[in-house]
C-alpha cells in the first residue's frame, strides 16, 4: 500500500515547519524538515572551509553526511547541531548550496527514505514538485513578507538575540528571490497544490485547515 505523504512547500519564515510538525504529531506521522538537510550541508561547508559554490565537494558531502534526527533535534556525527543550523548565515548558505543541481540530486533519495508507515508530513521548497510528486496532499503555505519578517523578528527577540527588522525583511525577500529564480526546483506553487495564506491565520487555524483538506482527500 502507498504510504501517504503531505507535502507543504513555501517561502522562508512562513511558519510551514511549525504547521507541518504539528500536523505530523496530530496524525502520528513521521516529519521531515527538508530544509535541515540543506542547512546541514551549509554547516558542513562552514565548518570545513568549503566554498558554498564547490558543487562536487558539497554533493559528495550531501550523499555521505552522518546526519540523524532524534526527538525533533538534528544531529551531525552524533552531535546536536540543531541550534547551529538555524543561524541566519547558515540559512543563507543553505539557499546557496540548494541552488546547486548536484547537491539537490544527492539529497533526493535521502529525503525519499523518510517515507515510512503510517505516513509522512514534510516541508520545504520542492516537496510536492520534485521529491514527492505523488503526494496525497500538496500545500503551498505562505504569508506576506511583512508578516514573515515580523514573525522572525519576534522569534529572535524571544530567544534573547539581537534583531533588525528592516534587515530581516530584506534577507527574506532576497532569499525568496534566489529560491524562486534558480533553474533547478524553483520555489513555486504547483498547479495541484492548495494555497494556504497564513498572514491572517493563527498556527492552530492553519493546522486545522491542513487536517481538514487531508480528511477530505483520504
Ligand atoms: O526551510 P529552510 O528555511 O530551513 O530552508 C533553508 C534553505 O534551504 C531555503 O532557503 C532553500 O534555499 C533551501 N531548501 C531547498 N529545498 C528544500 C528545502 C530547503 O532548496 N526542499
Amino acid at each position: 500500500m502507498k504510504v501517504p505523504v503531505i507535502a507543504i512547500d513555501g517561502p522562508s519564515a512562513s511558519g510551514k515547519g511549525t504547521v507541518a510538525a504539528r500536523v505530523a504529531s496530530r496524525l502520528g506521522f513521521h516529519y521531515l524538515d527538508s530544509g535541515s538537510l540543506y542547512r546541514l550541508v551549509a554547516l558542513h561547508a562552514d565548518l570545513h572551509g568549503i566554498d558554498w559554490d564547490d558543487e562536487a565537494t558539497l554533493a559528495q558531502a550531501a550523499l555521505t553526511l552522518p546526519a540523524t534526527f532524534c526527538d525533533g533535534r538534528v544531529l551531525l556525527s552524533g552531535n546536536d547541531v540543531d541550534q547551529a543550523i538555524r543561524a541566519e548565515h547558515i540559512g543563507i548558505g543553505a539557499s546557496r548550496v540548494g541552488a546547486l543541481p548536484a547537491v539537490r540530486a544527492a539529497l533526493l533519495q535521502r529525503q525519499r527514505d523518510f517515507r515510512a508507515t503510517p505516513g509522512l508530513v514534510t516541508d520545504g521548497r520542492d516537496m510536492g514538485s520534485v521529491v514527492f510528486p505523488d503526494a496525497d496532499l500538496k500545500i503551498f503555505l505562505t504569508a506576506s513578507a511583512d508578516e514573515r519578517a515580523d514573525r522572525r523578528y519576534k522569534q529572535l527577540i524571544g530567544k534573547g538575540e539581537s534583531a533588525n527588522l528592516p534587515q530581516i525583511r530584506q534577507d527574506i525577500i532576497d532569499r525568496d528571490r534566489r529560491d524562486a529564480a534558480r533553474t533547478v526546483a524553483p520555489l513555486r506553487q504547483e498547479p495541484d497544490a492548495f494555497l494556504l495564506d497564513t498572514t491572517e491565520l493563527t498556527i492552530d487555524q492553519a493546522v486545522e485547515q491542513v487536517l481538514a483538506w487531508f480528511a477530505d482527500r483520504a
